[in-house]
């Protein structure tokens, strides 16, 4: 069996085929390919919904012919199209669920809307070291930060969240405030690896609270108190040492509260997945501290970090083979630009 899977929930367009092995195996990635839409963002320093839209429309076909001269097969072989149906842009959403349930629709095949963070979070399967439930995962991406408890496919209990920014949208803003570009975590943590991180005292909000959630509001707060007494003229080596310092408190925090959801729940095993979970000082950090108690990380192969096709045309596949999917036959299609994960 063959899921194709499309993404478009924000700035990326991306494309994949997977296969469904006949014994029942971990699902295979056959080709994946993937438009980032960041250069046409930049001039705008964030991501702007309507040109991403417009955008995602030019590219999907495009990189869905790619996949399949990739796969060496064609759309007839494909058995289930999978999307992301939320949560993201609406606007960016409707293009890969209305071409994502035209081609089911032109094949004669079911369709299967699938949660954008389900994707991040089951991505960790397409690695060489696929993980094995139950774990906790640290979901880690711009637009979210949650800590949950994974029993199986399908099966999430949220333990605890951000009650404002998320941890990537922390390293974005705190970013364009050193006058980084966009996105911000890959620049701020490129600055890092030339500052001091213990040069700047800045909060780490919420960090001994007692339970599982997150704030990171404060945190670029803090870091545009420390800009303006640093002056106009700052210099490259104090802004790499404040980026570095901005880094660690993310990390510090991120890293604590995973540590303290493994004992709460007593598992072994943590899978850490989305955008922020390509930053090396949070791998090394939680590699270190799961090593000393025995716990095992997961990550998502680096360049399956970010959003992609591959990440959904596998869960849409994980939950087929979990027999909690129900393919939709009508090619109705809704999209769900807020959508609690737990309830997908
Ligand atoms: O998962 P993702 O690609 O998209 C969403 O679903 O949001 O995550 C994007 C986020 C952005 O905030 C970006 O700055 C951050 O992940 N990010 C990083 C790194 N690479 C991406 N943050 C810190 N360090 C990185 N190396
Ligand atoms: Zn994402």
């Amino acid at each position: 069996m063959n899921v194709l899977g499309i993404e478009s929930s924000c700035d990326e367009t991306g494309v994949a085929l997977v296969q469904v092995p006949p014994d029942g195996g971990v699902p295979r990635l056959r080709a994946h390919a993937l438009h980032s839409q960041i250069e046409m963002h930049r001039a705008y320093g964030g991501v702007v919904p309507e040109l991403a839209s417009r955008d995602h429309i030019r590219r999907v076909l495009p990189l869905a012919r790619q996949v399949f001269v990739d796969a060496g097969c064609s759309l007839e072989d494909v058995d289930v199209v999978a999307y992301t149906r939320g949560p993201g842009l609406a606007g960016a959403l409707l293009v890969g669920a209305g071409v994502a349930c035209a081609l089911a629709a032109a094949l004669g095949k079911p369709t299967l809307g699938i949660h954008h963070l389900e994707g991040h979070l089951l991505s960790p399967f397409l690695s060489d070291d696929p993980p094995e439930f139950p774990f906790v995962a640290l979901l880690v991406s711009g637009g979210h930060t949650q800590l949950m408890r994974v029993q199986g496919v399908g099966e999430y209990e949220l333990l605890g969240e951000t009650i404002d920014d998320a941890a990537g949208e922390a390293f974005d803003k705190s970013a364009k405030l050193l006058g980084l570009g966009y996105p911000g975590g890959p620049a701020l943590s490129r600055l890092a690896e030339f500052g001091n991180p213990e040069a700047f005292e800045l909060p780490r909000p919420l960090m001994h609270s007692g339970n599982l959630d997150f704030s990171f509001a404060g945190l670029k707060t803090a870091v545009m108190t420390q800009l303006r007494k640093l002056g106009p003229d700052v210099c490259e080596q104090p802004k790499a040492d404040l980026a570095a310092s901005t880094q660690e408190a993310i990390v510090d925090v991120l890293s604590a509260k995973s540590m303290k959801a493994l004992k709460a729940t007593g598992l072994k095993r943590l899978v850490v997945a989305g955008g922020v979970g390509a930053n090396r000082a949070l791998r090394t950090r939680l590699n270190s501290l799961c090593r000393r108690v025995g716990v095992r990380v997961h990550y998502p192969e680096l360049h399956l970090c970010s959003d992609n096709g591959a990440m959904i045309a596998l869960a849409g596949a994980m939950r087929l083979q979990s027999g909690r999917a129900v393919p939709a036959h009508d090619y109705a299609f809704d999209v769900k630009p807020r959508w609690p994960l737990a309830e997908a």
